[in-house]
């Protein structure tokens, strides 16, 4: 069985401080759940956030990270330096930074590979726009996403990468997919995987779902047969509202 994991995706928000003030709020709200929880940070949280976090189920992530380990580039942070004070994962392909800061499949691919030799777990954001969708697209984009992702990767590593559906149209709009579509879209990811890595490893993928989760959609939709969890962005941002997603 498959657990259940429920990622927060704080994207640009939230200062040190607030940061301390809501993991120590969230710590007794989720000390009992069975399900995963992590949450993904800015960069400038990320050594708060371990520190308040250590000790418990809460598990600390970061949002993207470089794929060479050092060098010449200018702003970036690398696996490596995430490694170095104990992040455990990293967002990686965000639809927002494949719009807006030229994401591609080919540089996902290389930044999943870095993450994996720093010991870091990825969460893996695939995802089709709107115009895909009502062009009957979704299937294709989403499978060919998830095939370049993880293009070159060990069977071990494919069982360990989380992946993130996340219908572009859904992030942020209130719209969310509904369950039978979602779990249709992760089912046709898994088949995808099972295609090139075999039943064994694709049974083993966490496939969560990301697109205007909120307490009161995360049960229906986290209860169906091969969604395991979610990515939550808007809704992570309020300790009540997240701590009722993690104990859907
Ligand atoms: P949302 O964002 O929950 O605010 O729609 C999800 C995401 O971008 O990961």
């Amino acid at each position: 069985m498959r657990k259940k994991v429920i990622a927060g995706n704080w994207k640009m928000n939230m200062l040190p401080n607030e940061a301390i003030k809501f993991i120590e709020e969230l710590i007794p709200l989720v000390k009992n759940t069975e399900h995963e929880v992590i949450l993904c940070v800015p960069y400038t949280d990320l050594f708060y956030a371990l520190l308040t976090a250590q000790n418990t189920n809460i598990k600390i992530g970061a949002q993207n990270m470089h794929f060479e380990e050092s060098g010449a580039f200018t702003g970036e942070v690398s696996g490596e330096m995430l490694k170095s004070i104990n992040v455990e994962y990293v967002i990686i392909g965000h639809s927002e930074r494949r719009q807006y800061y030229n994401e591609t499949d080919e540089t996902v691919n290389k930044k999943i590979k870095a993450a994996f030799k720093n010991e870091l777990k990825p969460i893996v954001c695939v995802g089709e726009t709107l115009e895909q969708r009502e062009a009957g697209k979704t299937e294709e984009i989403i499978t060919k996403q998830t095939e370049l992702a993880l293009e070159g990767l060990t069977d071990e590593q494919v069982a360990n990468t989380i992946i993130a559906y996340e219908p572009i149209w859904a992030i942020g709009t209130g719209k969310t997919a509904t369950k039978e579509d979602a779990n249709n879209s992760i089912k046709a990811i898994r088949n995808k995987i099972e295609q090139i890595y075999g039943q064994k490893v694709s049974s083993r993928v966490i496939i969560q779902y990301g697109g205007s989760v909120k307490s009161t959609n995360a049960k229906e939709l986290f209860e169906m047969s091969d969604i395991d969890g979610g990515l939550v962005g808007g809704a992570s941002l309020k300790v009540d509202e997240f701590s009722k997603i993690v104990n859907f």
